[in-house]
């Protein structure tokens, strides 16, 4: 074995040269792994006795893709493009042997090769419309040569990774094998081709899959069409799709040239910037810093759920989606039979549309047991109370509980709104009481807030964020506050979008503000989706505020058929008439006039009070970092992603102009615009939230 450099290795095999990569964690194609497959390959097509090259990778995965965090940085080292030139004009035949994941420029590097290779449980895809991109190095020109325009566009657009055996068909990997022989198989194959004189295969001289395609626009057409909805707001799907009409339309280097320049235009762009950010900030969002490797995490087996309304019957699938054993305890047979029911009744949907075969509904309802003993779950290592949001009833049921649990349980409340460490204070174990706080529906949303009590114990703590990513969530840490990090921002942005209202502006307007920007809907189509009587009493009912007017008149949202919207049969909605004259007058008796509010106005009083207060938030110490925030708003909220969360948006923007623009507001509504002594202070000094 020879040292081509720190990450790569040559062997020769008698007549294979077998160039091994290896840089964790993912091999990805840094200017080291660059220069050592270029002199590597250098050295085995020098080698007469060399006949054919095997390129495998060390570790958990083939290349990966580029090196993420080289984009934006000074070129150093042999250009990717140069090294696979040299790969795909090589004399001799070059094998590409993929295990674990060959994405992007990983699957591009595997592309220039004349023949590929892989293991069963290998994965193969082009992810980079992920970060805002395109494959930027052949992959938009050579993936459709292989598996057809069609079957390119899709994997494309959707970055999805394909398994081996797919792979296989679509013709993309030439033979399969396992894990512990592919580098034999591998050698054996490459001595195979040069037995045989199998010809040197270059993907890039294939015509006829794109040549069907040649001249029917409506294929592209109907593609985009389709995909409306699920691209909107997103540049890099659309530049991704017109790469593979360059593929389909020019020859294979204008196609190339094409494919170049729109990969720059991604990539020097705000949307790309965004979703790289984001792409680390979902990783580091697991890092606690004072929670490391050497705490110790807990063993949980049993899960322990109280409560099956509305949040605990999703909580619980989470876990017996996973598999765990879930024990859920009510007050009354009738809620325990409802919480059932809905619980049953989302699995069978899921049946219905093919996702979840009966057999594993069964599966998952045979973990469950129900019951109204709350002496159950003396065996659990977790229990989660999803119960009423009462601060009494919680604080009894932490009573209760401390007495049943057994030593060392964790005891979660997934409250929305309360004080995680009076709850904690109900218990004699404060030390064993973390806020778990799943959004709704708990078994579709990927956010949980960890929520840390003053004395919650760090192992208790680990044990949690592990759990997440176990159950499949995005955890974040955060600490003790009114609405914790994500409703505690979505508090501002509610306030304004009421003001707004009242100062002229109209639902619908507010929404289609938010909607443009990038949101899944605004906060007025929100409150009617969730119910404008959630927590509304009529008996209490006064008309001091727009809701309690709207609930009074049973206008009590989508399904009532009217809310701050009208609903017809199939739910679509429309401005309505009736909720603009009731807000005319509302105002009127508040005494404010109404007046003409920008689309400005609109963005800037919904979006900036909310950064605001993530500064505070992040002054105070109850999110680890800005880059948390932004999770936590990708996640739970719907930010668009391609804007990267509130945090880096404001920087993006800069902050003096956000602070600039908070002091306007602050001069013309008051308090309610006064700027986070953080937000003052980054901006003084030029500094951004990511750089704290
Ligand atoms: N560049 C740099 N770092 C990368 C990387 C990449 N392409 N891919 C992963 N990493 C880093 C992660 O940031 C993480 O670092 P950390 O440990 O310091 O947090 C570490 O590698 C491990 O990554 P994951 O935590 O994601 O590990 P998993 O085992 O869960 O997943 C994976 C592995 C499926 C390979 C996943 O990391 C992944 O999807 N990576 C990105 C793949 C990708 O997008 N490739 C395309 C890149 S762009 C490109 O190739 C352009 C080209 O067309 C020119
Ligand atoms: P829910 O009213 O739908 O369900 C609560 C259930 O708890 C009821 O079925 C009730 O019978 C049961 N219950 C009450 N006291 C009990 C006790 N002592 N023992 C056993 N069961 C008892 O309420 P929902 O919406 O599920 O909320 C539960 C908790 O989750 C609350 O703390 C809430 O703030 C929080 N939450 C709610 C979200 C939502 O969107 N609904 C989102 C995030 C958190």
């Amino acid at each position: 074995m020879t040292a081509i450099n720190a990450v790569t290795d040559l062997t020769v095999d008698a007549d294979i040269a077998v160039l091994s990569l290896d840089s964790p964690p993912v091999n990805a194609l840094s200017a080291a792994v660059r220069s050592g497959i270029r002199d590597g390959m250098a050295r085995a097509l020098a080698d007469d006795a060399v006949k054919a090259v095997v390129l495998i990778c060390a570790g958990k995965t083939f290349v990966a893709g580029a090196d993420i965090t080289e984009f934006g940085k000074p070129p150093a080292g042999p250009s990717l493009a140069e090294v696979q030139a040299m790969i795909e004009d090589a004399p001799k035949p070059v094998v590409a042997a993929i295990h674990g994941t060959a994405l992007g420029g990983g699957l591009e590097l595997a592309l220039v090769c004349h023949y590929r290779i892989a293991t069963r449980s290998a994965k193969c895809g082009l992810p980079e419309v992920n970060l805002g991109l395109l494959p930027g190095a052949g992959g938009t020109q050579r993936l459709p040569r292989i598996v057809g325009p069609e079957q390119a566009l899709e994997m494309v657009t959707s970055g999805t990774h394909v398994a081996a055996s797919a792979a296989a068909e679509m013709g993309l990997v030439d033979l399969l094998t396992d894990d512990a022989s592919l580098r034999a198989d591998a050698v054996a194959f490459a001595r195979k081709v040069v037995a045989e004189k199998r010809p040197l295969r270059k993907v890039r001289e294939s015509d006829d899959k794109v040549a069907a395609a040649r001249g029917k626009p409506e294929l592209f057409a109907a593609f985009r069409k389709a995909n409306a909805r699920r691209f909107r707001g997103f540049d890099a799907p659309e530049f991704n799709i017109r790469c593979i009409e360059a593929a389909v339309e020019l020859p294979f280097e204008a196609g190339l040239k094409r494919e170049r320049e729109l990969f720059t235009e991604l990539l020097n762009g705000t949307q790309s910037a965004a979703q790289r950010y984001y792409f680390f900030a979902s990783r580091q969002v697991w890092n606690v810093p004072d929670v490391g490797a050497d705490t110790p995490a807990l063993a949980v087996r049993r899960i322990g759920i109280v409560g099956a309304g509305t949040m605990g019957g999703g909580i619980a699938m989470n876990f017996l989606n996973a598999g765990y054993p879930v024990t859920i305890v009510e007050s009354s047979q009738q809620a325990l039979d409802r919480g059932l029911k809905t619980i049953r009744a989302n699995y069978d949907n899921t049946a219905r549309k093919g996702r979840l075969s009966a057999a594993d509904v069964e599966a998952r309802m045979a973990l469950l047991t129900p019951t109204l003993d709350l002496q159950l779950l003396a065996d659990a290592d977790l229990i989660i109370e999803a119960v009423f949001e009462n601060m009494e009833v919680k604080q009894e049921l932490f009573g209760k509980l401390d007495r049943i649990a057994k030593a060392g349980a964790i005891l979660a409340t997934n409250t929305s709104a309360l004080d995680v460490n009076v709850i904690a204070a109900a218990s004699s174990r404060p030390e064993a009481v973390i806020g778990l706080h799943f959004f709704s529906p708990a078994n579709v949303m990927k956010l949980l807030e960890v929520v840390r009590g003053d004395k919650t114990a760090k192992p208790v703590i680990r044990t949690a964020m592990e759990l997440a990513r176990k159950i499949g969530k995005v955890a974040a840490l955060v600490g003790v506050c009114p609405g914790f990090v994500g409703n505690r921002m979505l508090a501002q942005r509610q306030r304004e979008a009421q003001k707004l209202v009242l100062d002229g502006a109209l639902p619908w307007d507010v929404d289609r503000v938010l909607y443009d920007f990038g949101f899944p809907m605004g906060p007025f189509a929100m409150s009617d989706l969730a119910g404008l009587d959630l927590g509304w009493v009529r008996e209490k009912s006064s008309g001091s505020t727009l809701r309690e007017v709207l609930c009074e008149m049973d206008r009590r949202g989508q399904k009532a058929g009217a809310g701050y919207y009208d609903y017809d049969e199939q739910r679509n909605a429309k401005p309505s008439p009736v909720v603009e004259q009731v807000i005319r007058d509302f105002a009127a008796k508040q005494g404010r006039n109404s007046r003409v509010v920008s689309e400005q106005e609109i963005l800037d009083r919904c979006i900036y009070p909310m950064i605001n207060e993530g500064a505070k938030i992040l002054q105070e110490g109850k999110a680890i970092r800005a880059s948390d925030i932004d999770v936590i708003w990708v996640n739970g909220y719907g930010w668009p992603v391609y804007r990267g969360g509130p945090m880096i948006y404001a920087d993006t923007i800069g902050l003096d102009k956000v602070l600039a623009a908070m002091r306007r507001y602050e001069a013309l509504y008051g308090a309610d615009f006064a700027p986070a002594p953080l937000l003052e202070e980054l901006a003084a000094q030029g500094r951004r939230f990511a750089d704290l």
